[in-house]
């Protein structure tokens, strides 16, 4: 071992001691809506609105423990599926989705400023209304997208959601176009994809331990989707900063839209 490996920090995999409520309180236990979320809300508002499709499933691939997002898409859906590898994600969207006491509260995340129904300007509802649409329009299953198939069975939704995942499955470069490969497998033909993810960023402090990522930037996001069948007039890439780079080690996030052709 050299002097330079003795000083590097040892990298985790994000599913080893993967802990859901941890990251919930580490990622979104905040009592305001941090910058880089209110632009990524945003962003995702904006999309919905130019697509302007009301569509009849949408997918959340990797969905954590995070309900912030699925409360920006259920008005466009008639049903949306959460998956994810974890079975503790799932357990913990349940508790919320029960009204379970100890379930993490959302609320900041959907109702207060800057939050999910800010970025409908005032055109979305309340909050308790929108809660009350999420109970009953999510459901829950398992997947794994280090597989082909990565619900398990032949799988096409006219709308997917992934955020902050693909770049953690396998995290490599490589590993990663590998999974962008089995995301979109899943977006059918005509459908469209949100993603988002760190940019241009090796690894996070995940449950206190840094865990490596693939490093992707503004261009691989582009190409890759470009040649996954991402017609590239429809392609919208954005990048914001890491507000906190030095602590949590994420450098940037990317957010992007697109439709299959
Ligand atoms: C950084 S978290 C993001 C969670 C959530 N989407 C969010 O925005 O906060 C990464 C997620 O990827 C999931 N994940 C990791 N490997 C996976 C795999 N092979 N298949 C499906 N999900 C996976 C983890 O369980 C975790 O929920």
């Amino acid at each position: 071992m050299t002097d330079t490996d003795a000083a590097a920090p040892e990298m985790g995999h994000i599913l080893r001691d993967w802990n859901a409520r941890q990251y919930l309180d580490d990622y979104y236990g905040h009592r305001t809506v941090p910058e880089d979320e209110a632009v990524m809300f945003r962003f995702i508002a904006r999309g919905l609105r130019e697509i302007g499709r009301h569509f009849e499933s949408g997918l959340d691939l990797g969905c954590g423990p995070a309900l912030h997002h699925a409360a920006q898409i259920v008005p466009w859906v008639d049903r949306l599926d959460m998956a994810d590898v974890h079975e503790s994600n799932l357990e913990e969207i349940r508790r919320w989705i029960r009204n379970d006491p100890d379930a993490f509260d959302w609320s900041v995340f959907i109702g207060a400023e800057r939050g999910g129904l800010d970025a409908e300007d005032g055109q979305g509802g309340t909050l308790a209304e929108r809660e009350a649409m999420m109970r009953s329009r999510i459901q829950l299953l398992p997947c794994d997208l280090r597989e082909a198939m990565p619900l398990g069975k032949p799988a096409q939704y006219p709308l997917v959601t992934s955020y902050y995942c693909a770049e953690w499955v396998i995290p490599t470069i490589e590993g990663w176009r590998e999974t962008m490969r089995n995301v979109t497998s899943v977006v059918a033909s005509g459908g469209w994809l949100f993603l988002a993810g760190v940019h241009a960023t090796e690894y996070a402090i995940v449950g206190g331990r840094p865990a490596r990522c693939a490093r992707v930037a503004h261009d691989d996001i582009r190409g890759v989707l470009g040649q996954l069948g991402f017609a590239p007039s429809t392609i919208h890439v954005d990048v914001t900063p890491g507000l906190r780079p030095q602590v949590t080690g994420i450098q940037g996030t990317f957010m992007a839209y697109a439709q299959r052709g």
